[in-house]
């Protein structure tokens, strides 16, 4: 696959690679709750732990994931416990971790196995790849090489980072060539007796030592093997001796060559070598799809009780598609610079709830959220009514009135709990400016008392 020598290991180098780096795991490891797992002679119990922490782990930091995952694995210990489970349970405990298809497909996933596989994993990346709903390249190699050993790479964003800095790769990992060599070289690397320890190790130092930005090389087991690291001592010394070549037109450093022919995995010319990056030149930031800018309307509605807690109206979105499932304010988007469509009036209709006697309408105003590829904003509106104007008996399917902690404990997304946060801010700011305003305005009224006891003084004694 990979032609270009000076981007691939050497047998003396990978031997390094191997054991420099299995040697630093085992020293330097973080204590994670699903690394408990690995001596479980159950294998498929194994393998169901490294697959729920693993689909976790994409596009989540692990300090959020290690919470999710002992909660989940207390209510749903075993594949055949999740397969029992209501997707709105699986929905709920996923609350707040983001790309909610994650969960659900885990969830699918668990059914199939336990209903047509009698609860056997499949064993290997290919076979899981194939069997398992959402079990993608990274998911399938990484189950297979801690829970059965398969001797297969895994390549996710801090593989990535190494790999490219091991062997100077520069070229952007957003096009399928250069993933394809990143396969290439995880496949090629991994070791042979511990592979799962080596993946996760490869993992490990991305995200501990060789870091995007500040990377400590000084604490990185494998200088010895790093083109990056020798690239950036080279070019200090170069600078030192101010032997370095300039562009005489920009100014800029020269590369120092990496391959003898131009080369479709070096640092492209359009971006040379930048000195007071060092290593972190690599990788090259892959091209972002634009996001798209998306504006949605709002409706909060709160049911004033007079001795029960507020209640609140959601909904819930469709089966298919963004936030399949999930809970939210009732929401409509908006056309691009259309103006606000009256939302309860909208809401009214859709669920039939007949809410005309509003107390107080309170302008919310707009909360911003950044799902993967969405902008959103919101722009929110909150009602309050009397809870007698509701009859909760007519409420239709997909919908429910909910307390606050019915609301934070529901299938909702982080963008709604945000919604919800900024609602109550306005609430809080709107009490404290009655309460100044009646303050200021307290002032006055004594201060027009004591104006009008001098006047009297001064009109009896003139
Ligand atoms: N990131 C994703 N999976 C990981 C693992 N198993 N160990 C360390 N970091 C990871």
């Amino acid at each position: 696959m990979m032609k270009e020598k000076s981007h691939c290991f050497t047998s003396d180098e990978v031997d390094i690679f191997r054991r420099n780096l299995l040697s630093w795991y085992d020293k330097n490891k973080r204590d994670l709750p699903w690394r408990k797992q690995v001596d479980n002679p159950d294998t498929d119990q194994r393998a169901y732990a490294v697959w729920v922490s693993e689909v976790m782990l994409q596009q989540t930091q692990v300090a959020t994931v290690i919470d999710y995952y002992n909660k989940w694995m207390k209510r749903w210990p075993t594949l055949q416990d999740l397969a029992l489970a209501q997707l709105e349970d699986v929905n709920e405990m996923w609350s707040g971790l983001g790309y909610y298809s994650r969960g659900r497909r885990l969830y699918e996933g668990t059914k199939k196995v336990v209903d047509k596989l009698e609860g056997r994993m499949p064993r290997t990346a290919a076979d899981l790849m194939k069997t398992l709903p959402g079990v993608g390249r990274y998911t399938a190699g990484a189950i297979a090489s801690i829970a059965f050993n398969q001797v297969t790479g895994v390549v996710d964003g801090n593989v990535i980072r190494v790999l490219a800095r091991l062997r100077c790769i520069g070229a952007d990992s957003s096009s399928q060539t250069t993933m394809d060599s990143f396969w290439s070289l995880a496949n090629d690397s991994v070791d042979l007796e511990r592979p799962g320890d080596f993946n996760q190790a490869v993992m490990e130092l991305g995200a501990t030592v060789c870091t995007p930005k500040n990377p400590s090389c000084s604490k990185c087991p494998l200088t010895a093997v790093c083109r990056a690291f020798k690239q950036t001592e080279d070019h200090k010394q170069q600078s030192a001796r101010k032997l370095v070549k300039r562009d005489a037109n920009k100014n800029k450093v020269l590369d120092i060559e990496c391959c003898a022919e131009p080369c479709s995995l070096c640092l492209g010319k359009e971006e040379p070598w930048d000195s007071s990056l060092g290593v972190a030149n690599y990788p090259r930031k892959a091209k972002k799809k634009a996001a798209r800018i998306e504006t949605t309307a709002v409706c909060l509605i709160c049911q004033k009780n007079r001795h029960e807690p507020d209640k609140f109206f959601i909904v819930q979105r469709p089966t298919k598609g963004l936030l399949a499932g999930m809970w939210e304010f009732p929401s409509q988007i908006q056309p691009k610079d259309a103006p606000p469509p009256d939302m309860l009036c909208i809401t009214n209709d859709k669920y039939g709830i007949s809410v005309h006697n509003i107390k107080e309408k309170i302008p919310v105003g707009q909360v911003s959220h950044i799902f993967s590829h969405i902008h959103q904003t919101y722009t929110v509106e909150a009602v309050t009514i009397a809870g007698d104007d509701i009859d909760e008996q007519l409420i239709v399917d997909g919908t429910r009135w909910v307390t606050k902690q019915q609301f934070m404990e529901a299938a909702v997304s982080t963008a709604m709990k945000k919604v919800f946060k900024a609602y109550e801010k306005t609430v809080e700011d709107n009490k404290k400016g009655v309460k100044r305003k009646r303050q200021i305005s307290g002032e006055t009224t004594e201060k027009r008392k004591q104006t009008a006891i001098l006047s009297f003084f001064k009109q009896t004694t003139s």
